[in-house]
């Protein structure tokens, strides 16, 4: 069979945890080899269709790159190879921009308008242009992949390709783990501050944490699933957003004091009927299936008219989840014409 060559950009969190995933699963690269592996501050490495297992002490030893860094300089770099060089796939992992999408829609247009497939786990080009960028796949004849921009590697876009088509009539769900870390953090009596610096240790935080408080994060993975399942024009500055601060959250926490029968999370919602789309802080009960989210867990409650309430969970992700979504995004590609197992 063929090995498949991976272009990775973003050599963030998410990126180094899918590298190892693959030197797990893969690591003498019969199935996967990566092409190169490209960032702001790297440029581009290529790698030559190396195996997993090898890449990261071969850019360890390109550290030694003694060029004056210039980012732009080096971001142009990343922008030719992707237009020139010889890879199958684009894995595209870069920080999320919710303004422009930028520069991953147009990393993500260059390797499509190429014919080659992408995986994505950024929201910001998905949340702004998934119409755009499904069109120029089509038009190309390749495939645009996204499983891990909602609730990291639980399969919801998958899942719902194996159901029949169903309307959905609402969308629940618990989506951003950083407030969840923080809030369990308050209640535990330690401060804001330590709630942030642990989300960001595990890589939960998003590239700048002002989007998981804004709500931001949470509001484009609602503005993702809505255009994504349910055909949906909604756009991500229709979605009302409640700021969370240090001081809303302290208020809150004295409210629910000790009662342990409580659970407060940042909600977002969207009911389709009543054309409302928010994202905000709520109490819930126990007998909310969103109360089961403790630390870092996300949950979705999706509403359909074929189906009562459907709830799809996954407990205290890492970055490990985000890189089994790529992961299963890149199988799910290939798996057509090869099998794996
Ligand atoms: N962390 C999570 O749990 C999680 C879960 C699901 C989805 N995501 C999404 O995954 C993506 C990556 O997240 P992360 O946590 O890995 O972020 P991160 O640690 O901040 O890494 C971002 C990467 O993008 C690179 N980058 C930024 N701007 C670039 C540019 N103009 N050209 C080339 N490379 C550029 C950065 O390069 P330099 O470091 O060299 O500047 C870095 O390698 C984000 O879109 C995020 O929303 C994250």
């Amino acid at each position: 069979m063929d090995r498949k060559r991976i272009a990775l950009v973003g050599y963030g969190n998410v990126g180094k945890a899918l590298v190892d995933m693959l030197a797990q699963v893969d690591p003498e690269g019969k199935r996967f080899v990566f092409s190169g592996i490209c960032s702001r501050s790297i440029g581009v490495a290529n790698l030559r269709d190396l195996a997993p297992e090898k890449v990261e002490k071969k850019l360890k030893a390109n550290k030694g790159d003694t060029r004056a860094y210039n980012p732009e300089e080096r971001v142009r770099e990343v922008k030719t190879y992707l237009k020139e060089g010889d890879y199958d796939i684009l894995v595209e992992a870069t920080s999320a921009d919710y303004d422009t999408g930028e520069p991953a829609r147009s990393f993500i247009l260059t390797a499509l308008d190429r014919g080659i497939d992408v995986v994505t786990c950024n929201k910001g080009p998905i949340a702004l242009y998934l119409n755009e960028l499904k069109e120029a796949a089509s038009r190309a004849n390749a495939s645009l992949m996204f499983e891990s921009t909602v609730m990291d590697g639980t399969p919801v876009f998958s899942l719902f390709k194996s159901l029949p088509p169903v309307k959905l009539k609402k969308i629940r769900g618990v989506f951003n783990s950083t407030t969840g870390i923080i809030i369990d953090n308050m209640r535990e009596g330690k401060n804001f501050e330590q709630g942030m610096k642990r989300a960001k240790a595990i890589g939960m935080t998003e590239t700048d944490p002002v989007n998981d408080l804004s709500g931001m994060d949470a509001a484009a993975k609602l503005v993702i699933l809505c255009t994504a399942l349910a055909g949906h024009g909604i756009k991500l500055p229709d979605v009302k957003r409640e700021q969370i601060t240090e001081d809303s959250l302290k208020r809150l926490v004295a409210k629910v004091k000790d009662d342990k029968c409580v659970r407060i999370r940042q909600v977002a919602t969207a009911d389709f009927e009543k054309k409302e789309f928010k994202v905000g802080l709520e109490v819930l009960k126990p007998e909310d299936m969103l109360f089961s989210c403790s630390g870092a867990s996300n949950a979705a409650i999706f509403s359909m008219d074929l189906f009562g309430e459907m709830v799809i969970a996954e407990r205290d992700p890492t970055l490990r989840e985000t890189a089994f979504g790529i992961y299963s995004d890149i199988v799910d590609l290939y798996s057509k014409d090869t099998c794996y197992y």
